[in-house]
Parts: C-alpha cells; structure tokens; sequence
C-alpha cells in the first residue's frame, strides 16, 4: 500500500514544472530511505550530485550526514528516510550555483512533501538547517526536531 502509494508520487511528480525549478532539473529528486521509517530527514533542496542522480543526499553532504548517523547509532539509516523541502536543485541558471528555495518554490513543492509524510507517518522530523526551520509546514502528528544542515560543518 505505501509502496504503490509511493509510486504513484513519483510518477505524479518527476515531470513537475510547476515552478523554474522543474525546468533547469536535469532530475527530480523525491526521496530515499524506507517507506517505513520512523525518521524524515529534510533538507534544503538537491546539489548537484543529487540533480545529475535522483536521489537525495548522496552527494558529499550527505555522506557526511550518513556517516554521523551511523557514528551515533548504526540502526539509524536503517529507520530513515531523506527528502528535500523541493525536489529540484534550486539554482537560478543550469550553469548557476545551488542557493535556498525560495518560500514559493517550497510553497509549490509542499504538496510532495506532505504526501511524502503521509505515507511514511515518520516518528520524528528532522529539519536540516535554517531554510527547512522556517519554511516547512506540516509535521503532523511528528515530534519536530531542528538540527544543524551537515553542509555546515563542511
Ligand atoms: N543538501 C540538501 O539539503 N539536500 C540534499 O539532498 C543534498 C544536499
């Protein structure tokens, strides 16, 4: 049931243009982790590793993240799950450098990401940095918690 409703998210998104974003994404970038996890990591947007490979946190931010997680408690990753406040690599040219999604790209794009906690029904949200701290919306019935974004410490 998560799995097709999962699916069916993906197909309904991956060709979205509702904002520029859509149309400078060499990939949408939904999610990754278990659809069973108890914890939704939630980042900024894509980088670029993550735009050429459509998936998030794979890039060098995310291995970091990952091996902190794994550092704290090895069953971490097994009970995660990781997606962004947008799903394209908010940049304001191809060629241009990564920057925060604005409030109506996240605006636009939170139909995903609510769907996305519908599914999952995670224990604890986990917002990455400032830009998710005050633009993400819906926890539902989530315990929220903020942390530094791992893009920080790099
Ligand atoms: N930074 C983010 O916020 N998300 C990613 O997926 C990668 C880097």
């Amino acid at each position: 049931m998560k799995y097709s409703s999962y699916l069916s998210l993906v197909k309904e998104w991956k060709t979205c243009e509702k904002c520029p974003l859509g149309k400078t994404a060499y990939k949408h970038v939904m999610g990754r982790g278990r659809l069973d996890a108890d914890f939704l990591f939630i980042g900024e947007g894509p980088g670029r590793t993550e735009d050429l490979e459509g998936i998030p946190f794979v890039g060098q931010v995310g291995q970091l993240l990952e091996e902190a997680l794994k550092q704290a408690y090895p069953e971490f990753l097994k009970r995660s799950f990781f997606a962004n406040l947008v799903a394209c690599r908010p940049c304001d040219s191809l060629r241009g450098p990564n920057r925060a999604p604005t409030a109506v790209e996240v605006k636009t794009c939170s139909p995903r990401l609510e769907k996305i906690l519908e599914i999952i029904k995670p224990k604890a949200v986990i917002l990455l940095g400032k830009t998710p701290q005050l633009l993400f919306k819906s926890g539902g019935t989530a315990e929220i918690f903020n942390f530094y974004h791992p893009s920080y410490i790099l």
